[in-house]
Protein backbone atom coordinates (compact mmCIF):
# COMPACT_ATOMS: atom_id res chain seq x y z
CA UNK A 1 0.00 0.00 0.00
CA UNK A 2 2.27 2.38 0.68
CA UNK A 3 4.24 2.24 -2.76
CA UNK A 4 0.80 2.75 -4.13
CA UNK A 5 0.03 5.87 -1.63
CA UNK A 6 3.15 7.24 -2.90
CA UNK A 7 2.59 6.87 -6.61
CA UNK A 8 -0.97 9.28 -5.80
CA UNK A 9 1.20 11.37 -4.06
CA UNK A 10 3.88 12.24 -6.78
CA UNK A 11 0.84 11.70 -9.56
CA UNK A 12 -1.57 14.80 -8.20
CA UNK A 13 -1.01 17.06 -10.83
CA UNK A 14 -0.96 15.13 -13.05
CA UNK A 15 -4.32 13.69 -12.27
CA UNK A 16 -5.68 16.89 -12.17
CA UNK A 17 -4.62 17.77 -15.37
CA UNK A 18 -5.86 14.56 -17.02
CA UNK A 19 -9.06 15.75 -14.91
CA UNK A 20 -9.44 19.05 -16.47
CA UNK A 21 -9.49 17.39 -19.97
CA UNK A 22 -12.12 15.43 -19.39
CA UNK A 23 -14.39 18.26 -17.59
CA UNK A 24 -13.37 20.38 -20.72
CA UNK A 25 -15.43 18.26 -23.23
CA UNK A 26 -18.97 19.76 -22.46
CA UNK A 27 -20.77 16.46 -22.54
CA UNK A 28 -24.49 17.75 -21.94
CA UNK A 29 -26.64 15.00 -22.72
CA UNK A 30 -30.08 16.82 -22.78
CA UNK A 31 -28.94 19.52 -25.56
CA UNK A 32 -28.94 17.61 -29.18
CA UNK A 33 -26.54 20.30 -30.29
CA UNK A 34 -23.96 18.74 -28.25
CA UNK A 35 -24.69 14.97 -29.49
CA UNK A 36 -20.93 15.48 -31.34
CA UNK A 37 -19.43 16.42 -27.87
CA UNK A 38 -21.38 13.65 -25.55
CA UNK A 39 -19.79 11.04 -28.24
CA UNK A 40 -15.69 12.77 -27.98
CA UNK A 41 -16.53 12.33 -24.47
CA UNK A 42 -17.82 8.32 -24.69
CA UNK A 43 -14.16 8.29 -26.96
CA UNK A 44 -12.37 9.92 -24.14
CA UNK A 45 -13.47 7.91 -21.50
CA UNK A 46 -12.86 4.37 -23.77
CA UNK A 47 -9.63 5.83 -24.33
CA UNK A 48 -8.73 6.91 -21.01
CA UNK A 49 -9.61 2.87 -19.64
CA UNK A 50 -7.02 1.43 -22.03
CA UNK A 51 -4.17 3.94 -20.88
CA UNK A 52 -4.97 2.72 -17.26
CA UNK A 53 -4.52 -0.80 -18.47
CA UNK A 54 -8.22 -1.91 -18.75
CA UNK A 55 -9.56 -4.31 -21.07
CA UNK A 56 -11.91 -5.02 -23.85
CA UNK A 57 -12.81 -1.67 -23.53
CA UNK A 58 -15.90 -1.16 -25.95
CA UNK A 59 -18.03 1.70 -27.12
CA UNK A 60 -21.73 0.02 -26.98
CA UNK A 61 -24.04 2.01 -29.25
CA UNK A 62 -27.73 2.47 -28.00
CA UNK A 63 -30.55 4.69 -29.11
CA UNK A 64 -29.10 7.72 -27.66
CA UNK A 65 -26.16 8.36 -26.12
CA UNK A 66 -23.34 5.23 -26.28
CA UNK A 67 -22.19 3.12 -23.23
CA UNK A 68 -18.73 2.28 -22.29
CA UNK A 69 -18.19 -0.83 -21.22
CA UNK A 70 -14.25 -2.41 -20.05
CA UNK A 71 -13.29 -5.09 -17.89
CA UNK A 72 -10.81 -6.89 -15.96
CA UNK A 73 -10.82 -10.29 -15.57
CA UNK A 74 -7.83 -11.90 -14.75
CA UNK A 75 -8.13 -13.10 -11.13
CA UNK A 76 -9.21 -16.83 -11.42
CA UNK A 77 -11.35 -17.22 -7.91
CA UNK A 78 -11.64 -13.82 -7.20
CA UNK A 79 -14.84 -11.70 -6.75
CA UNK A 80 -15.78 -9.57 -9.78
CA UNK A 81 -16.82 -5.37 -8.40
CA UNK A 82 -19.60 -4.10 -11.67
CA UNK A 83 -18.51 -0.20 -11.16
CA UNK A 84 -21.36 1.75 -13.34
CA UNK A 85 -21.05 5.73 -13.51
CA UNK A 86 -22.09 8.27 -16.06
CA UNK A 87 -19.92 10.58 -18.29
CA UNK A 88 -22.63 13.26 -19.07
CA UNK A 89 -23.76 16.11 -17.42
CA UNK A 90 -26.35 18.61 -16.70
CA UNK A 91 -26.56 22.02 -18.63
CA UNK A 92 -24.48 24.55 -17.09
CA UNK A 93 -26.91 27.26 -17.70
CA UNK A 94 -27.28 30.33 -16.03
CA UNK A 95 -23.78 30.54 -17.41
CA UNK A 96 -23.36 33.87 -15.94
CA UNK A 97 -23.72 32.89 -12.22
CA UNK A 98 -20.16 30.52 -12.88
CA UNK A 99 -17.19 32.29 -11.07
CA UNK A 100 -15.14 30.76 -14.03
CA UNK A 101 -16.02 28.99 -16.80
CA UNK A 102 -17.92 25.88 -16.90
CA UNK A 103 -16.13 23.80 -18.81
CA UNK A 104 -12.90 25.24 -17.84
CA UNK A 105 -11.22 23.61 -14.76
CA UNK A 106 -10.49 26.10 -12.25
CA UNK A 107 -8.78 25.72 -8.69
CA UNK A 108 -10.13 28.21 -5.85
CA UNK A 109 -9.01 27.21 -2.45
CA UNK A 110 -9.42 23.41 -1.57
CA UNK A 111 -11.65 22.89 -4.88
CA UNK A 112 -11.91 22.12 -8.43
CA UNK A 113 -14.98 23.82 -9.90
CA UNK A 114 -15.77 22.76 -13.28
CA UNK A 115 -19.67 21.33 -14.73
CA UNK A 116 -19.59 17.42 -13.88
CA UNK A 117 -16.70 17.97 -11.27
CA UNK A 118 -18.35 16.02 -8.78
CA UNK A 119 -21.89 14.64 -10.73
CA UNK A 120 -20.41 12.29 -11.64
CA UNK A 121 -16.94 12.99 -14.35
CA UNK A 122 -14.71 13.56 -10.69
CA UNK A 123 -16.06 10.80 -8.88
CA UNK A 124 -15.40 8.39 -11.93
CA UNK A 125 -12.21 9.64 -12.52
CA UNK A 126 -11.73 8.56 -8.52
CA UNK A 127 -11.76 5.11 -9.86
CA UNK A 128 -10.30 5.43 -12.70
CA UNK A 129 -7.19 6.84 -10.83
CA UNK A 130 -7.39 3.84 -7.92
CA UNK A 131 -7.53 1.67 -10.83
CA UNK A 132 -3.97 3.02 -12.38
CA UNK A 133 -1.98 3.36 -9.42
CA UNK A 134 -2.89 -0.86 -8.14
CA UNK A 135 -2.03 -1.58 -12.28
CA UNK A 136 1.23 0.29 -12.66
CA UNK A 137 2.24 -0.53 -9.26
CA UNK A 138 1.31 -4.10 -8.59
CA UNK A 139 0.57 -5.27 -12.34
CA UNK A 140 -2.74 -6.99 -11.34
CA UNK A 141 -5.58 -5.41 -9.61
CA UNK A 142 -6.72 -7.79 -6.98
CA UNK A 143 -10.32 -8.64 -7.81
CA UNK A 144 -12.17 -9.22 -11.37
CA UNK A 145 -13.33 -5.50 -12.60
CA UNK A 146 -16.08 -4.08 -15.04
CA UNK A 147 -17.26 -0.93 -15.82
CA UNK A 148 -19.68 0.54 -17.49
CA UNK A 149 -20.33 3.86 -18.23
CA UNK A 150 -23.27 5.93 -19.63
CA UNK A 151 -24.44 9.04 -21.21
CA UNK A 152 -27.88 9.27 -20.46
CA UNK A 153 -27.82 9.47 -16.56
CA UNK A 154 -28.85 13.00 -16.22
CA UNK A 155 -32.19 12.47 -18.70
CA UNK A 156 -33.18 9.33 -16.95
CA UNK A 157 -31.08 6.56 -18.70
CA UNK A 158 -33.58 5.62 -21.09
CA UNK A 159 -31.51 3.19 -22.91
CA UNK A 160 -29.74 1.60 -19.70
CA UNK A 161 -32.61 -0.85 -19.00
CA UNK A 162 -32.61 -2.79 -21.87
CA UNK A 163 -28.51 -2.42 -22.17
CA UNK A 164 -28.59 -4.15 -18.76
CA UNK A 165 -30.95 -6.49 -19.62
CA UNK A 166 -29.68 -7.90 -22.73
CA UNK A 167 -26.06 -7.89 -21.24
CA UNK A 168 -27.04 -10.05 -18.23
CA UNK A 169 -24.00 -12.36 -18.40
CA UNK A 170 -21.38 -10.00 -19.20
CA UNK A 171 -22.35 -7.74 -15.86
CA UNK A 172 -22.70 -10.56 -13.84
CA UNK A 173 -20.96 -9.41 -11.14
CA UNK A 174 -20.59 -9.92 -6.91
CA UNK A 175 -21.48 -6.38 -6.32
CA UNK A 176 -22.35 -2.97 -7.94
CA UNK A 177 -20.45 0.23 -6.82
CA UNK A 178 -21.48 3.69 -7.79
CA UNK A 179 -19.94 6.86 -6.59
CA UNK A 180 -22.27 9.69 -7.46
CA UNK A 181 -23.28 10.50 -4.34
CA UNK A 182 -22.19 12.66 -1.28
CA UNK A 183 -20.43 12.24 1.96
CA UNK A 184 -22.75 13.37 4.90
CA UNK A 185 -20.70 16.70 5.21
CA UNK A 186 -16.52 17.71 4.94
CA UNK A 187 -14.75 15.46 6.80
CA UNK A 188 -17.51 13.20 7.54
CA UNK A 189 -17.59 9.84 5.29
CA UNK A 190 -20.45 8.23 4.56
CA UNK A 191 -22.47 5.48 3.42
CA UNK A 192 -25.63 5.87 1.47
CA UNK A 193 -27.91 3.41 2.16
CA UNK A 194 -31.15 4.42 0.41
CA UNK A 195 -31.89 7.38 -2.72
CA UNK A 196 -35.33 8.93 -3.54
CA UNK A 197 -37.60 7.26 -7.17
CA UNK A 198 -38.82 9.97 -9.59
CA UNK A 199 -42.06 11.41 -11.47
CA UNK A 200 -41.31 13.72 -14.16
CA UNK A 201 -44.13 15.41 -16.32
CA UNK A 202 -44.88 18.29 -17.85
CA UNK A 203 -48.26 20.32 -17.91
CA UNK A 204 -49.49 22.37 -20.52
CA UNK A 205 -52.29 24.58 -20.89
CA UNK A 206 -54.54 26.34 -23.77
CA UNK A 207 -56.55 29.14 -23.01
CA UNK A 208 -57.86 31.28 -25.71
CA UNK A 209 -56.99 29.56 -29.51
CA UNK A 210 -54.33 32.64 -30.18
CA UNK A 211 -52.41 35.39 -28.08
CA UNK A 212 -54.64 37.68 -27.35
CA UNK A 213 -54.51 41.58 -26.41
CA UNK A 214 -54.59 41.95 -22.58
CA UNK A 215 -56.84 45.16 -22.80
CA UNK A 216 -59.29 44.01 -25.97
CA UNK A 217 -59.51 40.85 -23.56
CA UNK A 218 -58.59 40.95 -20.04
CA UNK A 219 -61.10 40.40 -18.28
CA UNK A 220 -63.56 38.09 -20.13
CA UNK A 221 -61.01 35.22 -20.42
CA UNK A 222 -59.40 32.57 -17.89
CA UNK A 223 -55.42 33.79 -18.41
CA UNK A 224 -53.66 30.22 -18.65
CA UNK A 225 -50.80 31.81 -16.76
CA UNK A 226 -53.47 32.10 -13.79
CA UNK A 227 -55.03 28.90 -14.07
CA UNK A 228 -51.83 27.20 -13.89
CA UNK A 229 -50.12 28.90 -11.36
CA UNK A 230 -53.81 28.39 -9.16
CA UNK A 231 -53.26 24.27 -10.19
CA UNK A 232 -50.28 23.99 -8.71
CA UNK A 233 -50.59 26.30 -5.65
CA UNK A 234 -53.45 24.17 -4.30
CA UNK A 235 -50.97 20.72 -4.66
CA UNK A 236 -49.82 21.33 -1.51
CA UNK A 237 -52.14 21.70 1.64
CA UNK A 238 -51.23 24.16 4.28
CA UNK A 239 -49.34 21.57 6.36
CA UNK A 240 -47.40 21.12 3.07
CA UNK A 241 -48.73 17.90 2.22
CA UNK A 242 -49.35 17.18 -1.04
CA UNK A 243 -53.08 17.02 -2.02
CA UNK A 244 -52.75 14.58 -5.24
CA UNK A 245 -55.69 11.93 -4.21
CA UNK A 246 -53.83 8.52 -2.89
CA UNK A 247 -50.50 9.75 -2.86
CA UNK A 248 -49.27 8.41 0.04
CA UNK A 249 -50.99 5.65 -0.36
CA UNK A 250 -47.80 2.64 -0.58
CA UNK A 251 -45.08 4.91 1.25
CA UNK A 252 -42.93 3.33 3.50
CA UNK A 253 -43.13 5.03 6.57
CA UNK A 254 -40.20 6.00 8.70
CA UNK A 255 -39.36 3.53 11.56
CA UNK A 256 -38.63 4.58 15.20
CA UNK A 257 -35.36 3.44 15.09
CA UNK A 258 -34.25 5.05 11.70
CA UNK A 259 -36.04 8.82 13.15
CA UNK A 260 -33.71 7.91 16.02
CA UNK A 261 -30.29 7.36 13.91
CA UNK A 262 -31.53 10.48 11.92
CA UNK A 263 -31.57 12.67 15.17
CA UNK A 264 -28.20 11.52 15.75
CA UNK A 265 -26.30 13.01 12.72
CA UNK A 266 -24.29 16.38 13.31
CA UNK A 267 -27.39 18.20 11.72
CA UNK A 268 -28.35 21.78 12.68
CA UNK A 269 -31.42 22.84 10.72
CA UNK A 270 -30.55 26.60 11.58
CA UNK A 271 -27.05 26.24 9.68
CA UNK A 272 -29.08 24.42 6.87
CA UNK A 273 -31.00 27.72 6.68
CA UNK A 274 -28.70 29.97 7.04
CA UNK A 275 -26.69 28.57 4.19
CA UNK A 276 -29.35 28.43 1.73
CA UNK A 277 -30.07 31.92 2.64
CA UNK A 278 -33.77 31.37 3.67
CA UNK A 279 -34.76 32.84 6.63
CA UNK A 280 -37.31 30.00 7.59
CA UNK A 281 -37.06 26.34 6.07
CA UNK A 282 -40.25 24.74 4.73
CA UNK A 283 -41.98 21.41 4.11
CA UNK A 284 -43.72 18.96 5.22
CA UNK A 285 -45.70 19.38 8.90
CA UNK A 286 -44.03 16.81 11.48
CA UNK A 287 -41.07 16.03 9.79
CA UNK A 288 -37.06 17.05 10.48
CA UNK A 289 -35.22 18.50 7.36
CA UNK A 290 -33.39 15.22 7.42
CA UNK A 291 -36.62 13.16 6.95
CA UNK A 292 -38.21 15.30 4.21
CA UNK A 293 -35.39 15.32 2.04
CA UNK A 294 -34.40 11.67 2.43
CA UNK A 295 -37.29 9.77 3.61
CA UNK A 296 -40.88 11.83 2.73
CA UNK A 297 -41.87 11.76 -0.97
CA UNK A 298 -42.08 15.32 -2.57
CA UNK A 299 -43.93 17.46 -5.82
CA UNK A 300 -41.49 20.40 -6.66
CA UNK A 301 -42.44 22.59 -9.72
CA UNK A 302 -38.99 22.57 -11.62
CA UNK A 303 -40.01 25.35 -14.05
CA UNK A 304 -43.28 27.23 -15.08
CA UNK A 305 -43.26 29.42 -18.37
CA UNK A 306 -45.56 31.11 -21.02
CA UNK A 307 -46.67 34.70 -22.38
CA UNK A 308 -43.96 36.93 -22.90
CA UNK A 309 -40.74 36.96 -21.03
CA UNK A 310 -38.53 39.47 -23.17
CA UNK A 311 -37.28 42.33 -22.08
CA UNK A 312 -39.22 45.30 -21.43
CA UNK A 313 -42.98 45.14 -21.17
CA UNK A 314 -45.71 43.45 -23.83
CA UNK A 315 -49.33 43.61 -22.97
CA UNK A 316 -50.52 39.95 -23.96
CA UNK A 317 -52.95 37.25 -22.41
CA UNK A 318 -51.23 34.16 -23.45
CA UNK A 319 -53.03 31.07 -25.50
CA UNK A 320 -50.41 28.83 -23.60
CA UNK A 321 -48.45 27.97 -20.04
CA UNK A 322 -46.66 25.30 -19.45
CA UNK A 323 -44.66 23.38 -16.16
CA UNK A 324 -42.53 21.22 -15.27
CA UNK A 325 -43.66 19.01 -12.03
CA UNK A 326 -41.49 16.62 -10.48
CA UNK A 327 -42.14 14.62 -7.72
CA UNK A 328 -39.81 12.74 -5.88
CA UNK A 329 -40.84 9.43 -4.27
CA UNK A 330 -40.24 7.14 -1.37
CA UNK A 331 -39.46 3.08 -1.11
CA UNK A 332 -42.52 1.27 -1.88
CA UNK A 333 -43.98 3.71 -4.33
CA UNK A 334 -44.24 2.88 -7.92
CA UNK A 335 -42.87 5.50 -10.19
CA UNK A 336 -45.73 5.15 -13.16
CA UNK A 337 -48.96 4.41 -10.44
CA UNK A 338 -47.70 8.17 -9.39
CA UNK A 339 -47.48 10.01 -13.08
CA UNK A 340 -51.31 8.16 -13.54
CA UNK A 341 -52.38 9.66 -9.91
CA UNK A 342 -50.90 12.89 -11.29
CA UNK A 343 -52.08 12.95 -14.54
CA UNK A 344 -56.21 12.21 -13.62
CA UNK A 345 -55.42 14.28 -10.77
CA UNK A 346 -54.78 17.63 -12.65
CA UNK A 347 -56.86 16.61 -15.50
CA UNK A 348 -59.97 16.99 -12.77
CA UNK A 349 -58.77 20.10 -11.16
CA UNK A 350 -58.39 22.30 -14.36
CA UNK A 351 -60.92 24.85 -14.64
CA UNK A 352 -63.27 24.18 -17.79
CA UNK A 353 -61.35 27.76 -18.98
CA UNK A 354 -58.56 25.65 -20.43
CA UNK A 355 -57.83 22.50 -22.29
CA UNK A 356 -54.59 20.29 -20.60
CA UNK A 357 -52.10 17.84 -22.02
CA UNK A 358 -49.56 16.30 -19.54
CA UNK A 359 -46.94 14.23 -20.35
CA UNK A 360 -44.75 11.67 -18.44
CA UNK A 361 -40.90 12.19 -19.36
CA UNK A 362 -39.61 10.08 -17.42
CA UNK A 363 -39.22 8.51 -14.14
CA UNK A 364 -37.51 5.67 -11.84
CA UNK A 365 -37.80 3.97 -8.53
CA UNK A 366 -36.48 4.60 -5.12
CA UNK A 367 -33.90 2.41 -3.32
CA UNK A 368 -32.81 0.97 -0.04
CA UNK A 369 -29.83 -1.49 -0.18
CA UNK A 370 -28.46 -3.67 2.58
CA UNK A 371 -26.05 -2.05 5.33
CA UNK A 372 -24.66 -5.15 6.55
CA UNK A 373 -22.98 -6.40 3.21
CA UNK A 374 -19.82 -7.39 2.68
CA UNK A 375 -19.39 -4.69 0.01
CA UNK A 376 -20.66 -2.05 2.92
CA UNK A 377 -18.53 -3.78 5.40
CA UNK A 378 -15.69 -2.93 3.49
CA UNK A 379 -16.76 0.09 2.09
CA UNK A 380 -17.01 1.21 5.77
CA UNK A 381 -13.27 -0.08 6.15
CA UNK A 382 -12.02 1.80 2.98
CA UNK A 383 -13.51 4.85 4.21
CA UNK A 384 -12.16 5.14 7.87
CA UNK A 385 -8.83 4.22 6.25
CA UNK A 386 -8.95 6.51 3.40
CA UNK A 387 -10.23 9.39 5.50
CA UNK A 388 -8.83 8.97 8.98
CA UNK A 389 -12.90 9.82 10.20
CA UNK A 390 -15.80 7.65 11.51
CA UNK A 391 -18.12 6.62 9.10
CA UNK A 392 -21.79 7.39 9.15
CA UNK A 393 -24.94 6.10 7.14
CA UNK A 394 -27.23 8.16 5.67
CA UNK A 395 -30.19 8.30 2.89
CA UNK A 396 -29.80 10.69 0.17
CA UNK A 397 -32.82 12.63 -1.50
CA UNK A 398 -31.72 12.42 -5.32
CA UNK A 399 -32.05 9.55 -7.80
CA UNK A 400 -29.84 6.93 -9.17
CA UNK A 401 -32.80 5.08 -10.75
CA UNK A 402 -30.88 1.82 -12.70
CA UNK A 403 -29.76 0.67 -9.01
CA UNK A 404 -33.49 -0.77 -8.48
CA UNK A 405 -33.18 -2.02 -12.11
CA UNK A 406 -29.51 -3.44 -11.26
CA UNK A 407 -30.98 -5.38 -8.52
CA UNK A 408 -34.23 -6.81 -10.60
CA UNK A 409 -32.40 -8.02 -13.57
CA UNK A 410 -29.07 -8.52 -12.74
CA UNK A 411 -29.79 -9.79 -8.48
CA UNK A 412 -27.47 -8.00 -7.72
CA UNK A 413 -27.17 -4.92 -4.77
CA UNK A 414 -25.22 -2.10 -4.92
CA UNK A 415 -23.01 -0.04 -2.63
CA UNK A 416 -22.94 3.68 -2.81
CA UNK A 417 -19.69 5.12 -2.28
CA UNK A 418 -20.13 8.85 -2.66
CA UNK A 419 -17.16 11.49 -2.35
CA UNK A 420 -19.09 14.46 -2.96
CA UNK A 421 -20.37 16.88 -0.81
CA UNK A 422 -23.73 18.10 0.14
CA UNK A 423 -22.82 22.05 -1.12
CA UNK A 424 -21.06 20.88 -4.10
CA UNK A 425 -23.75 22.78 -6.50
CA UNK A 426 -24.22 20.02 -8.28
CA UNK A 427 -27.08 20.84 -11.12
CA UNK A 428 -26.03 24.43 -10.71
CA UNK A 429 -23.64 26.95 -11.19
CA UNK A 430 -20.13 26.72 -9.63
CA UNK A 431 -20.30 22.61 -9.08
CA UNK A 432 -17.10 21.97 -7.41
CA UNK A 433 -14.92 19.00 -5.79
CA UNK A 434 -13.21 18.98 -2.56
CA UNK A 435 -9.52 18.13 -3.66
CA UNK A 436 -9.08 16.38 -0.36
CA UNK A 437 -12.44 13.97 -1.47
CA UNK A 438 -10.68 13.73 -4.62
CA UNK A 439 -7.49 12.10 -3.61
CA UNK A 440 -8.92 10.65 -0.23
CA UNK A 441 -10.87 9.16 -2.55
CA UNK A 442 -8.60 7.60 -4.98
CA UNK A 443 -6.89 6.22 -1.60
CA UNK A 444 -10.27 4.65 -0.56
CA UNK A 445 -10.97 3.18 -3.61
CA UNK A 446 -8.02 1.66 -3.67
CA UNK A 447 -8.56 0.01 -0.34
CA UNK A 448 -11.94 -0.76 -1.05
CA UNK A 449 -10.79 -3.09 -3.68
CA UNK A 450 -8.60 -5.05 -1.48
CA UNK A 451 -10.35 -5.04 1.51
CA UNK A 452 -13.54 -6.48 -0.54
CA UNK A 453 -11.00 -9.20 -2.28
CA UNK A 454 -10.56 -10.26 1.18
CA UNK A 455 -13.66 -10.35 2.00
CA UNK A 456 -14.11 -13.55 0.01
CA UNK A 457 -11.36 -14.78 1.22
CA UNK A 458 -12.47 -17.37 3.93
N1 LIG B 1 -25.66 12.16 -8.83
C1 LIG B 1 -27.06 12.34 -8.95
C2 LIG B 1 -27.87 11.51 -7.98
C3 LIG B 1 -27.77 11.98 -6.56
C4 LIG B 1 -28.06 13.28 -6.24
C5 LIG B 1 -27.45 11.08 -5.59
C6 LIG B 1 -27.97 13.71 -4.94
C7 LIG B 1 -27.37 11.49 -4.29
C8 LIG B 1 -27.62 12.82 -3.97
C9 LIG B 1 -27.50 11.96 -10.36
O1 LIG B 1 -26.58 12.30 -11.34
C10 LIG B 1 -28.76 12.73 -10.65
O2 LIG B 1 -28.78 13.91 -10.61
N2 LIG B 1 -29.81 12.01 -10.94
C11 LIG B 1 -31.06 12.57 -11.34
C12 LIG B 1 -31.89 11.42 -11.79
C13 LIG B 1 -32.93 11.70 -12.80
C14 LIG B 1 -32.48 12.48 -13.99
C15 LIG B 1 -33.60 10.41 -13.20
C16 LIG B 1 -31.74 13.30 -10.19
O3 LIG B 1 -31.67 12.87 -9.04
O4 LIG B 1 -32.33 14.35 -10.46
ZN1 LIG C 1 -24.75 11.88 -11.05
Amino acid sequence: MKQILSYIESNKKRYLNELTELLKIPSVSSQPKRKDDVLNCANWIAEHLKTIGMENVKIHKTKGHPIVYADYLKTNGKPTVLFYGHYDVQPEEPIDLWTSQPFDATIRGENLYARGAADDKGQIFIHFKAIESILKNYGELPLNLKIIIEGEEEVGSPNLENFVKQNKQMLKSDLILISDSSMFAKDVPSICYSLRGLTYMEVELTGPNRDLHSGSFGGSVHNPIQALCEMISSLHDKNGKITIPNFYNDVLSLTKEERNSFVKLPFSEKKYAKDLGVKELYGEKGYSSLERVWARPTLECNGIWGGYTGDGAKTVLPSKAFAKISMRLVPNQSSKKIAKLFENHLKKIAPKTVQIKVRSLHGGEAAITPIDSNGVKSAVIALEKGFGKKVLYQREGGSIPIVVQFKKILKTDTVLLGFGLPDENAHAPNEFINLNNFFNGIKTSVYFYYEFAKSFEN
